[in-house]
């Protein structure tokens, strides 16, 4: 590798840290190709095209391929559930197994690197993308992130043809966009970056990611694309990565945009300088890097060693060795695919509500009223960044309900979509439902209202599908929600005007299958909310992890409506929650009810006092006190109780979801290495701190029926 990069002038070596975008016209694009100057290409997704740059490349002075690239976030042709879905399963074989399918479809049309997994911490549902990430948590983000950067990578054989190269995104702290608009500046401190935003990058470079993105934000200041410190010192320094960072979309030249670069030529030079591989589309380093070299403001060996990283990754892909398409074209929706992307769709429903056993339907529950705009809206149940899967091959839950043959099933849409403000088709949908025995309203919102760029200040229901729920809630027939959306909404309302309530976020191709199953009872839910669901949109951010404070509030508090007139200046007490809305969220993180129950006993610890390379044993049994067959997550949680900077009330460090026959226990162990309690501290560096923790084993991170445990580091 290093001999072939010596071989090449400067021009070609920065011809590999250019990136297009297609534009349309592919013998431009071949021209280019042929010169060297493209070392990656996104968004040409046919096959054909794909092997003509190739073969233009290999012919280009340098004659190194290109790297096809795409974004193929939960599925390329065949669609899984949304990230934030796949998260909620809990079930990192799936979603390796989900990602390997991905990498199995994109192939065959020669894509070789995908912008995914987005593994930023998200802890604001107004932000459109956190459907595209694993939720709050750092551990099950990184847990995820890596699963599906092995599923991509072909479990480390990444010379096989099916495998593809995965990106670790957005470095680093996206998601903690202000007022969750998306692009918004960030204000995360060092201590926090470290314990809380970087956890899930280290962990997908420990499972051999071989490309991050930098981000759009700047972070107190610094534009993550000229980030020195998050792009030199922590991930090539502290980590050790060797493959290659690329920008996001012209985040190179929106420096400039930012304030924070005078020119093209700046803007090249902060981001080459910072640590940054591959610039996407702004043309900042085809233009400006030659001349910063000429100049003398960077040394030609600089261009050198990024041109290397990238390379290294292109040699890594087998790339030299099979440029050109390999792989078979009838990959595409081969029902094992299909079937793998409708288990995920039904780990992933959250079971939110189940008054009086009304799921799964009784066996007399024939006659099903299904309404609502989500019902039969194949394009939206697909969610965001879906750029290749077709919606002709959804199964919405209307097609899959009247395919099932058990039902009779009337449908009366009552909203055309998920904005739809008009109420003249809801006294339809009541009216129908005098002759049903059940009441299936699908609602939530449409694709576009999540992903990039497209967030909300406002979180409840849109249109008037909250008005609809309520009339149907007072016709008297069970009403049955399910809920198909790219966040958590405020849906206090909603749950009050139903019976059962089952959150699916957008479930992808199979979704419609997958909630006849739930229905029916074939499947017992097992889902768990990846994500904290604020009882409104003030409460934001509302997450688990967070800091005691000095003055938590207890739960007891007085709220609004309780607060005599003329009230003394201290009579409510001083206590950190908001008058209206209290002081809980509205749904806590981990939480997913079943159709069994479940009881944790035995808790038991391997001893009391543990040091540093230790590993805590931690076990418990867990029965399924039930008559149905179920599968819990058993959650561990703990908490530092004093720390020289103040650790969160609560930390996941480790989950187990486990299938429980009716009427049986399991054993359930935990090996704990002491070395997942160090954290980023005080003196700038990690440490694991002597003193008492605090443990659980949970069904949710309300602790509700926990086991709770002691233990000491020495
Ligand atoms: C911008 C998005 O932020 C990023 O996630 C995506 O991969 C790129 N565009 C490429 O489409």
């Amino acid at each position: 590798m290093d001999s072939v990069v010596a071989r090449m002038d400067l021009k070609q070596q920065i011809g590999q840290l250019v990136q297009f975008t297609s534009s349309g016209n592919i013998d431009e694009m071949i021209d280019i190709a042929r010169s060297g100057m493209m070392g990656s290409i996104l968004n040409d997704v046919d096959p054909e095209h794909v092997n003509r740059l190739q073969k233009a490349a290999l012919e280009s002075p340098s004659g190194i391929p290109i790297l096809i690239s795409r974004d193929v976030i939960h599925g390329y042709k065949t669609i899984f559930p949304i990230p934030l879905g796949q998260a909620a399963t809990f079930d990192t074989a799936l979603v390796r197994q989900g990602s390997e399918i991905s990498a199995i479809e994109a192939t065959a049309d020669g894509i070789r690197w995908t912008f995914s997994p987005m593994i930023d911490i998200a802890r604001d549902p107004r932000w459109g993308r956190i459907a595209e990430g694993y939720g709050e948590d750092p551990y099950l983000t990184s847990v995820m992130g890596a699963a599906a950067i092995r599923g991509y990578q072909g479990d480390g054989n990444l010379n096989k043809p099916t495998a593809i190269a995965a990106c670790a995104k957005h470095f680093v702290g996206y998601g903690a966009a202000t007022s969750g608009r998306d692009y918004n500046s960030t204000y995360i401190p060092l201590n926090q970056l470290h314990n809380v935003y970087l956890v899930p990058f280290e962990a997908a470079a420990k499972a051999g990611v071989q490309t991050y993105m930098s981000s759009f934000n700047d972070n107190d200041g610094v534009p993550s694309t000229g980030n020195k410190y998050i792009l030199d010192d922590v991930l090539r320094g502290m980590w050790n990565f060797d493959g290659f960072v690329v920008s996001d979309w012209n985040s190179v030249g929106e420096m400039i945009t930012h304030g924070f670069c005078a020119d093209p030529k700046d803007a090249a030079y902060k981001a080459i300088t910072a640590g940054l591989d591959m610039d996407m589309v702004s043309n900042c380093y085809l233009n400006e890097l030659e001349n910063l070299v000429k100049d003398g403001k960077i040394p030609a060996s600089l261009i050198t060693e990024r041109c290397k990283n990238v390379v290294r990754v292109k040699y890594r892909l087998g790339l030299f060795d099979n440029p050109y398409i390999v792989t078979k074209q009838d990959v595409k929706y081969a029902p094992e695919h299909l079937a793998a992307a409708q288990k995920t769709a039904e780990e992933s429903a959250v079971l939110i509500k189940n008054a009086n056993n009304t799921l799964p339907l009784a066996a007399n529950a024939k006659r099903i009223l299904v309404t609502g705009p989500m019902a039969d809206a194949p394009h939206d149940q697909l969610g965001t960044w879906v750029f290749d899967g077709d919606k002709e091959h959804t199964i919405t839950p209307l097609k899959a309900l009247q395919d099932n043959g058990n039902y009779q099933i009337t449908y009366v849409p009552g909203l055309n979509y998920s904005r739809d403000n008009k109420t003249d088709g809801i006294a339809k949908a009541v009216a129908a439902a005098k002759n049903s025995d059940v009441i299936l309203f699908v609602g939530g919102e449409e694709s576009i209202l999540s992903g990039e760029a497209h967030c909300l200040a406002n979180l409840n229901l849109q249109g008037t599908q909250s008005q609809l729920l309520e009339a149907l809630k007072k016709t008297g027939k069970p009403v049955v929600a399910v809920i198909m959306a790219g966040r958590p909404l405020t849906i206090r309302r909603d749950i009050d005007n139903c019976d059962a309530m089952i959150y699916m976020f957008h479930p992808g191709t199979m979704g419609g299958p997958a909630l006849v199953n739930i229905l029916s009872g074939k499947v017992n839910p097992s889902g768990k909310l990846p994500v904290t669901f604020p009882v409104s949109v003030g409460q934001v951010p509302v997450y688990y992890g967070k800091s005691m404070t000095g003055r938590p509030a207890s739960g007891t508090e007085i709220l609004l409506d309780a607060i005599p007139a003329e009230a003394g200046q201290t009579s409510l007490g001083c206590r950190s929650y908001h008058l209206d809305d209290g002081f809980y969220p509205l749904l806590p993180f981990g939480y997913g009810l079943s159709y069994t129950t479940f009881k944790y006993s035995d808790l038991t610890i391997s001893g009391t006092s543990f040091s540093k390379g230790d590993v805590i044993k931690v076990s418990c049994k867990v029965a399924n006190t039930g008559s149905v067959d179920g599968a819990t997550v058993v959650q561990l949680y703990v908490r530092d109780l004093v720390g020289s900077i103040v650790r969160p009330v609560l930390e996941l460090k480790d989950f187990r979801r486990v299938e429980i026959p009716a009427g049986k226990t399991v054993d359930v162990t935990f090996d704990l290495p002491v070395s997942r309690l160090e954290f980023f501290g005080l003196d700038n560096k990690f440490v694991l701190e002597p003193g008492k923790f605090k443990l659980w084993l949970a069904q949710d991170s309300n602790l509700k029926g926990a086991l709770e445990g002691d233990f000491e580091v020495k």
